[in-house]
């Protein structure tokens, strides 16, 4: 059996369905809002309740549970490790994060828990995920009203440009990875992603001129990107969790000392068209624009 943690979230979601979807696959979701029955219940933060929902399984996959402090995570992916070691689990995926993110501080957790199981007793596949296509759209959306209101489109991305990737795509990867360990367990001989490490970048790398265009194309007029300094962001972050405008912040200046586009992807090895991530954000960007002539026509 596989278990899948996290099958309340974006990612754990859809990676439940895409297992669910192999033949043959016993596959069960667990989630810290699980109820025990159809999902397993199985609460980062509450450690006692882990071992219990990874018993059967022969592969986990462990979605990073990231939302929090960094001392919470680390304490939450610690006892993760350690219930699938006491559950006897014989194959963890994990789901990290992309070489190119190294310097973002969201690394820190991602890494340690690597090394977490690295030592662990059971086989581990590292899954670093690329940063999500949404992080993009969120950026051009936050800049779509000056777009709208003065043709100029701000965002503090410099003269940077970020690799991002189709959240499906990533789920993609975990589905098929998870299968194929499930079944490299049941047959008992080589464990083809044991060990293994694949990073999991995206394709395309978009920056402020890369979302000024696309918002002019849903605008129907021209727009131009201006870069603004990551501090002149931070007023606009003061609703968030401290720790998350933390995030936020180290990833401008990433954007903006030109490290977060990447070299080199694993991706095309497990996925054969991945999704245009511009689509993607073009289609966030026109159903904001949408709402938003609605508003102005409604006065
Ligand atoms: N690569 C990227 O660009 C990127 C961006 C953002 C986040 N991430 C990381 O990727 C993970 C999955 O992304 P997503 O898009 O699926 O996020 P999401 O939809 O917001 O889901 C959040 C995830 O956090 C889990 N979680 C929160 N508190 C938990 C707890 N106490 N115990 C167990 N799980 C807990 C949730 O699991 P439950 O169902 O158990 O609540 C859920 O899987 C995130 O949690 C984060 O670590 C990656």
């Amino acid at each position: 059996m596989i278990v899948v943690t996290g099958v309340s979230g974006a990612l754990g979601g859809s990676i439940l369905t895409g297992l669910r979807a192999v033949e043959g696959m016993a596959v069960i979701g667990a989630s810290s809002s699980g109820d025990g029955e159809a999902v397993r219940h199985a609460d980062f933060d509450r450690p006692r309740t882990l071992e219990e929902a990874f018993t059967g399984a022969k592969v986990l996959v462990f979605v990073s549970a990231g939302y929090a402090e960094d001392d919470v995570v680390l304490a939450r992916h610690g006892a993760v490790v350690g219930a699938a070691a006491g559950a006897g689990v014989e194959h963890v995926i994990y789901t990290s994060l992309a070489g190119s993110s190294e310097r973002l501080t969201i690394a820190l957790a991602h890494r340690w828990t690597e090394a977490r199981l690295a030592g662990a007793p059971f086989d581990v596949t590292v899954l670093r995920n690329g940063l999500y296509a949404e992080i993009a759209a969120s950026l051009a959306l936050a800049g779509l009203p000056g777009a709208v209101d003065g043709g100029v489109f701000a965002a503090p991305l410099g003269a940077g440009r970020v690799s991002v990737v189709a959240r499906v795509d990533l789920a993609v990867v975990a589905v098929r990875v998870a299968a194929e360990a499930w079944h490299d367990v049941v047959a008992g001989g080589e464990r083809r992603h044991a060990g293994r490490t694949y990073e999991l970048e995206g394709l395309s790398a978009v920056g402020g001129h890369d979302l000024a265009a696309i918002i002019a194309e849903a605008l129907g007029r021209p727009v131009t990107y201006a870069a603004v300094p990551p501090g002149a962001a931070r007023p606009a972050l003061a609703g968030m969790e401290p720790y998350q405008a933390g995030h936020s912040i180290s990833m401008y200046a990433n954007a903006v000392a030109g490290l977060l586009e990447a070299k080199r992807s694993d991706l095309p090895a497990f996925v054969e068209s991945p999704r245009p991530v511009r689509d993607l954000i073009a289609a966030a960007v026109n159903q904001a624009a949408v709402g938003l002539s609605a508003e102005a026509a409604a006065g």
